[in-house]
């Protein structure tokens, strides 16, 4: 689906207004907007409590205090089915990625399931769409097979019968101990998604000052009107805009200042990036986050334009990247 008609007459329209609001707040309360908190956290974390200024404007980290995020895009789901126990344990637990990057769709009674497509259909042994299942019925499904038959080299018999889990099974399981770039996925779908993620987030105690200040929970996503429904329900949280091929580049230093109003950041389709759109990017005080990086030269390429860290179904790969150029580095 291609976001980029939406951007520009969306953008303009609701975020000039929403931009102008904030300027007004700002200047009336004395207080910065959410995104310069955010600003005030991350350049905390990184140096004490110094702030990274550079004349006036401040220069954003990621929240986790690395210089690269690894983002383990579905989970580590180049090794194991995507969005399952086994791809989100090789990420946290076997490669110590940075991020677990969940999709959520919503099922047919109201739970928050973690499934990148609409339907089943591609990644299960069903059919159908998600929201014609109840979580019982979707419980029942195989979302571990396919990945066997199509990728033999990984595949692994205790996969088979792999379960789809629900977004409150996952926060069970990782805790406060793993961070989560949680992706709101066909939010016109699914009125009442962002509500619901905000709960089950609070449920899990990632919400809390702590949780948001190390860096736990970030959201993501295409549709810029749930990151601004995002922002009214909880502007304490983070919000990474996710731009579709062709998006960036239709776009000018006008839009990336209007996106920095509500996020804190751009999750850009990897090939549209170049050094210099990366520059401008940096410039709008905005991370960047590329999505989906798997072949290690670009990795490095990307690296070097400076983005902040990126998705890919390889974190081990990403994160072996860094440490090379942590040693090169070193050795200078
Ligand atoms: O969320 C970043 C990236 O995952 C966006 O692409 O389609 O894999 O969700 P998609
Ligand atoms: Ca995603």
């Amino acid at each position: 689906m291609n976001h980029a008609n939406k951007v520009i007459a969306t953008t303009l329209a609701t975020i000039t207004l929403t931009g102008l609001c904030t300027t007004t707040a700002i200047e009336a309360s004395g207080h910065g907007n959410n995104n310069a908190q955010h600003n005030v956290n991350t350049s905390n974390q990184q140096n004490g409590n110094s702030s990274q200024a550079h004349g006036n404007q401040k220069k954003i980290h990621n929240l986790t205090g690395e210089k690269f995020a690894t983002i383990a895009h579905r989970g580590a789901s180049g090794y194991a089915p995507e969005h399952t126990f086994f791809s989100y344990d090789k990420s946290h637990n076997a490669i110590g990625a940075s991020y677990i990057e969940i999709d959520l769709q919503m099922t047919k009674d109201g739970h928050l399931v973690a499934m990148h497509d609409e339907t089943v259909d591609r990644t299960t042994n069903g059919t159908g769409r998600v929201d014609q299942y109840t979580l019982k019925e979707l419980k029942k499904l195989d979302a571990g097979s396919k990945f066997n038959s199509q990728n033999p080299q990984y595949a692994n018999s205790n996969y088979k019968g792999a379960k789809v889990p629900t977004l409150d099974e996952i926060l069970n399981r990782y805790g406060t101990d793993a961070n989560y770039y949680i992706e709101t996925k066909s939010p016109d779908v699914y009125p009442g998604m962002e509500e619901k993620l905000l709960n089950t987030l609070d449920k899990h105690q990632l919400l809390n000052n702590n949780s948001l200040k190390n860096g736990h929970v970030l959201v993501q996503s295409f549709s810029e009107e749930s990151l601004l429904k995002m922002q009214k329900l909880n502007p304490a949280v983070p919000l990474i805009r996710l731009l579709d091929k062709g998006e960036l580049t239709s776009m000018t230093q006008l839009n990336f200042n209007q996106i920095r109003q509500y996020a804190i950041g751009v999750g850009p389709e990897y090939t549209d990036l170049t050094k210099q759109n990366v520059k401008n990017l940096k410039k709008a005080d905005l991370l960047v986050h590329p999505f989906t990086v798997n072949e290690p030269t670009d990795m490095k390429r990307l690296n070097e334009y400076g983005v902040d860290g990126v998705f890919t179904n390889y974190p081990d790969v990403y994160k072996q990247i860094i440490s090379e150029n942590e040693q090169q580095h070193k050795h200078k």
